[in-house]
C-alpha cells in the first residue's frame, strides 16, 4: 500500500486534530503519501468544482501545529448520501482515481458503518472510534469521551458551586445521544446525588422523591445529571397538564427538557427555586485533555501501521487499557454494557 487517506465523519469530537497528526507523522515515517478528505465522506463525492475543496495532500508542517487544536481542521459532516449504494460506488471510483489505496475513518457509529460497506467494496479501511458519546460497545474508550466529560466536571463543579450559596437544587443536562455515560461519568466525579439516563427507564416522581429524600437530609443544593436522551426512557407523563395546573404557563405537547424538569421539580418538592443548565456543545469544541490525545497518539500511529503491513477492515479500541484493534463487524455487533452498579450507587447515597 503506497498513498492513503484520512476523514473525520459524524459529530466532531475532541482529539480528531491530535489524530490526523499522528496518522500524518507515521505516514511519513513509513514513506506514504497521506490525502486528507474533507467533509466527511462528502470529500469522496466529487461535490466541489474544485478538487482542493474537497481533499488535499497533508504534509508535515501543515499539521504540526494542529494536534492540540479543538475541532476538526478537516472539517465533518454526517453524510446521508453515503447510505445509497451509488454514491458509495462513486467515492470507490474516487478513491482509485486518486490512486488512494487504504483509509482511515474517525467517528461513530454511522462513520463506521460507512467504512464497513467501504470494506465490502475492496477498499481496506481502519477506523477511530471517535465521539463523545463513548457508545461503541467493543472498546473502552471512544477518543473525545475524556475530554466531553472533564468539560461537564468543569461544569458542574461550578454550579454546584452558585447551589451551595443559594441553597437551591441544579439540573445538569449533559450530552451523549442515546448513551448515558458522560452523565454517570460527570455525576460520579462530581458528587452529584441523582443521575438519569437513557438506559434505565425512570419517572418524575421518582426523581422527585429522590430529590425530596436529599432534601430531607439537609441537602439544599442536590444536583440532577440528566443524559440528553434520558426523556426517551421517561414513563409518560403530562407535563402540559402538570405545569399549567400549578401557576407555570406551558403550551400544549411542549416536550420534557432540562429547564421544565427543573420547574416541575421545584412544585413538586415545594422549593423556592430549581436552576436549570445545558451544557450543550462546549463539550465537543475544547482541547482535547491528556487521555484522549495520548489515545490519538497510539491509535492514529496503529491505523497506518495496519495499513502499511495490510491488515485491513478493522477498528482500533482499548481493551485492558491497552490499545488493541478488531474486525469492523465483530465490533459494529458488539453489544454496549452500561455500567448499572454504579448507576445504583451514584443514586442510593
Ligand atoms: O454524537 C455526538 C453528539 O454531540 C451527541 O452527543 C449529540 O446528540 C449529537 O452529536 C448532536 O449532533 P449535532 O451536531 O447534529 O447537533
Amino acid at each position: 500500500m503506497r498513498k492513503i487517506g484520512v476523514l473525520t465523519s459524524g459529530g466532531d469530537s475532541p482529539g480528531m486534530n491530535a489524530a490526523v497528526m499522528a496518522i500524518a507523522r507515521s505516514a511519513s515515517l513509513y514513506g506514504m503519501p497521506l490525502i486528507g478528505i474533507k467533509h466527511g465522506y462528502n470529500g469522496l463525492l466529487r461535490k466541489s468544482t474544485n478538487i482542493h475543496d474537497d481533499m488535499q495532500e497533508l504534509y508535515l508542517d501543515t499539521v504540526l501545529d494542529i494536534a492540540d487544536e479543538p475541532g476538526t481542521y478537516l472539517r465533518t459532516a454526517r453524510c446521508l448520501e453515503f447510505m445509497n449504494p451509488e454514491y458509495r460506488e462513486l467515492a470507490v471510483k474516487t478513491l482509485a482515481a486518486m490512486e488512494i489505496d487504504g483509509l482511515v475513518v474517525l467517528g461513530g457509529d454511522g462513520s463506521f458503518q460507512g467504512a464497513q460497506r467501504l470494506c465490502e467494496l475492496g477498499v481496506p479501511c481502519i477506523g477511530i472510534p471517535a465521539t463523545i458519546d463513548n457508545d461503541l460497545g467493543y472498546t473502552e474508550m471512544t477518543l473525545g469521551f475524556d475530554t466531553a466529560v472533564n468539560v461537564c466536571v468543569d461544569a458542574v463543579r461550578s454550579i454546584r458551586a452558585t447551589s451551595r450559596s443559594h441553597d437551591r437544587p441544579a439540573v445538569v443536562e449533559v450530552m451523549g445521544r442515546h448513551c448515558g455515560d458522560i452523565a454517570l461519568t460527570t455525576a460520579v466525579s462530581t458528587g452529584s446525588e441523582i443521575v438519569v439516563v437513557p438506559e434505565v427507564p425512570w419517572t418524575v416522581e421518582g426523581v422527585a422523591d429522590q430529590l425530596r429524600k436529599q432534601l430531607a437530609k439537609g441537602n439544599t443544593r442536590a444536583t440532577i445529571v440528566l443524559a440528553e436522551g434520558c426523556y426517551d426512557a421517561m414513563a409518560p407523563f403530562d407535563l402540559y397538564g402538570y405545569l399549567t395546573t400549578h401557576g407555570k404557563p406551558c403550551y400544549e405537547g411542549e416536550p420534557m427538557s432540562a429547564v421544565r424538569f427543573a420547574s416541575v421539580m421545584k412544585r413538586m418538592c415545594g422549593m423556592v427555586e430549581a436552576r436549570a443548565t445545558t451544557i450543550g456543545y462546549t463539550q465537543r469544541g475544547a482541547e482535547p485533555t491528556a487521555r484522549d490525545s495520548a489515545f490519538a497518539f497510539e491509535a492514529g500511529n496503529l491505523a497506518v501501521k495496519l495499513l502499511r503491513d495490510g491488515v485491513a477492515n478493522q477498528v482500533i479500541g482499548m481493551k485492558n487499557g491497552r490499545v488493541t484493534y478488531m474486525p469492523i463487524d465483530e465490533a459494529l455487533s458488539t453489544e454496549r454494557h452500561f455500567n448499572r452498579p454504579l448507576f445504583d450507587l451514584v443514586n442510593s447515597l
